[in-house]
């Protein structure tokens, strides 16, 4: 992806300086309804970076028992898959190529900056070499219904549930069923990470980013669970898998701007951590630089498969 925008970016979380930007972006940062000035908002370079590794981790398991699904829909003339908060469009750019069929992508993100970017940057073939084609949609994935998911085939989001709130991920899981429409809902972070080598302050980083990303009301490292019992609760069969981020030598870059991002909200959670933080953070820095860290930061993917209503 290139961008010709010239603005800083905050290491690891985002861009600031854009005429309309108010806040700086972080990782899972987010403020409800559609992108407002003020809605802090998840840089492209960010997404950009991550996606590689965001590609070698995905549960490629879970994929024989969706086209086993999508396959046996009934009526079935093309696939139409929702992708929610959409960001870069990198979910499409992995799931496309890998299911047979013609298939109309609807990329839904509050944020229409980066809805641009998933619309140049969307696959156009399938694996079987049929047509793929994308619209966007500006809005509030919160606010999702099984009335706007009508026709649906499939709804994907990748980096979305642990931002969200135990009452979104109801609603979603609630709009899936009433649509009858399967859900493969990937790399929520599930709150373990490890380093090595290891260095004494690893735990507390790991308990202040954890705490941080449960602030407010939002589910952080428990939204795969919740997720899970939602789904289940609405009558679909749910299958979790882990989907790992595996980072060494040849994906500095990506350990650098993740550190960054990750001391930097641990701070924030834990005012109290800065001095000691920030001296950590120097160290682990130039670990990655020298070529001599490993992270693994752990998630988890999941696949609801709904009820079929006959509809879809
Ligand atoms: C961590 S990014 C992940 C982007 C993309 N799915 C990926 O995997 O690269 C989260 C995305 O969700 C969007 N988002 C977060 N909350 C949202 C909401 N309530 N409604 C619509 N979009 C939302 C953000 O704008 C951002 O693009």
């Amino acid at each position: 992806m290139t961008t010709t925008e010239t603005e800083a970016v905050v290491p690891g979380q985002g861009r600031e300086g854009q005429a309309r930007d108010k806040g700086t972006i972080r990782l899972g940062d987010r403020t409800r309804g559609e992108a407002t000035d003020d809605t802090p908002r998840y840089a492209p370079e960010w997404l950009e970076l991550r996606e590689p590794a965001d590609a070698g981790a995905r549960a490629a398991e879970l994929l024989d028992p969706l086209r086993i699904r999508l396959a046996n829909l009934p009526g079935r003339g093309g696939l139409v898959i929702h992708d929610l908060g959409c960001g870069t469009g990198s979910m499409g750019r992995w799931l496309a190529p890998r299911l047979d069929g013609p298939q109309h992508w609807v990329l839904h993100d509050r944020d229409p900056y980066l809805l641009h970017f998933a619309a140049v940057g969307s696959p156009r073939s399938a694996a079987d070499g049929s047509r793929v084609t994308v619209e966007t949609q500006r809005g509030d994935v919160a606010r999702l219904t099984a009335d706007a998911l009508a026709g649906a085939s499939l709804v994907t989001a990748s980096a979305l549930l642990d931002v969200l709130t135990p009452d979104e991920i109801e609603a979603l899981a609630a709009a899936c069923a009433g649509a009858g429409c399967p859900a493969l809902l990937t790399l929520s972070v599930v709150g373990r990470v490890e380093l090595t080598p290891a260095h004494p302050l690893d735990d507390e980083i790991v308990d202040a980013f954890n705490d941080h990303q449960r602030r407010g009301d939002l589910l952080g490292p428990e939204s795969i669970n919740a997720a899970c019992d939602a789904f289940a609760r609405h009558g679909a069969t749910v299958r979790v898998h882990p989907s790992a981020w595996r980072l060494g030598p040849d994906e500095s870059a990506l350990i650098a701007e993740w550190l960054r991002g990750w001391v930097g909200a641990a701070v924030e959670q834990r005012p109290e951590l800065a001095a000691r933080a920030d001296a950590y953070l120097k160290e682990r820095l130039a670990a990655c630089e020298a070529g001599e860290l490993n992270v693994v930061v752990h998630h988890s993917d999941l696949l609801a498969l709904a009820r079929p209503t006959g509809g879809a």
